[in-house]
């Protein structure tokens, strides 16, 4: 039987021995209870309650403002919602590039106020020594490579990075780094599908893709754009499962009709 069906929970072991058993993992991002629970009876592996809330959520134009408690507030209902799969925390932008306890301390609070299971920062070797204190408290941490939208003022663009060879060579030089350090996995968002797959045969961890093509050892995908909620965003690796903002703004419009017409409460429909 495949390792996926034998476990009633994921963890991070059940994560790794997928990869050892050639098992593609599939991940998505929830920030609400109702939405987490649909995607966990689906059979989803990790929910990730990423920063991406910000533009999701909140409408902001990049990850950049959402705070810690807002993240706190987000991940909390997902986990109440969770039976099976392993639930992931973004750090959000400011909560641990100042120092290492301050990472320590952000992570913490997240584990302590939230349930989560565990913690996902973006970087290199930049933020290895906040990794390595953050995995001595015993906390789970998953990479994240390529692109990484909380430093998108750095970099000015959301295009595909380690295009070049220097790039290429530092991303999996980071990639070892981040494994030796004990992450469990990586996110490799928006790179060249040859270099992820060379990624991924490299290193023991499973590296999660997005944009990232299908050499790696699982995808990830933010929910609400593959379900086809947010019209505006339509990169290449985006495939949409369905429409929803045309079947909500349908229903809407049905029921605005029907309260219009008084035809809504019907007689069955009140006490
Ligand atoms: O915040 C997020 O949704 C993410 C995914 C795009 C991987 O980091």
């Amino acid at each position: 039987m495949s390792v996926h069906r034998s476990v009633k929970k994921i963890t991070t072991h059940v994560l790794q021995e997928m990869k050892r058993n050639g098992e593609k993992i599939a991940m998505l991002t929830a920030y609400d209870y109702t939405m987490a629970r649909i995607l966990d009876q689906a059979g989803i592996d990790i929910l990730l309650v990423g920063d991406s809330a910000s533009n999701v959520m909140a409408g902001h134009e990049t990850t950049l403002p959402i705070t810690l408690n807002e993240m706190i507030y987000h991940a909390a209902g997902v986990v109440r919602a969770v039976e099976r799969c392993l639930v992931v925390v973004d750090m959000p932008f400011g909560s641990y590039q100042g120092n290492s306890r301050e990472a320590l301390n952000s992570a913490i609070r997240i584990m302590k106020e939230t349930g989560g299971h565990s913690i996902k920062m973006e970087g290199g070797r930049e933020i290895v020594e906040s990794i390595e204190r953050i995995l001595t408290a015993g906390i789970p941490v998953m990479g994240h490579l390529g692109l990484t939208p909380q430093s998108i003022y750095k970099f000015g663009t959301y295009t595909v990075r380690a295009r070049e060879e220097e790039e290429a060579k530092r991303l999996i030089e980071d990639a070892k780094i981040l494994e030796a350090a004990g992450c469990f996995a990586i996110v490799l968002e928006k790179v060249p599908a040859k270099l992820a797959a060379q990624v991924a045969k490299e290193i023991e961890i499973p590296i999660i893709g997005i944009g990232a093509g299908n050499g790696v050892d699982g995808q990830v995908l933010v929910t609400h754009d593959m379900l086809g909620m947010n019209q505006e965003f339509s990169p290449r690796f985006l495939r949409r499962y369905a429409n929803l903002a045309e079947d909500m703004t349908l229903a809407v419009k049905s029921y605005v009709s029907d309260v219009r017409r008084k035809d809504f409460p019907n007689d069955s429909e009140q006490y």
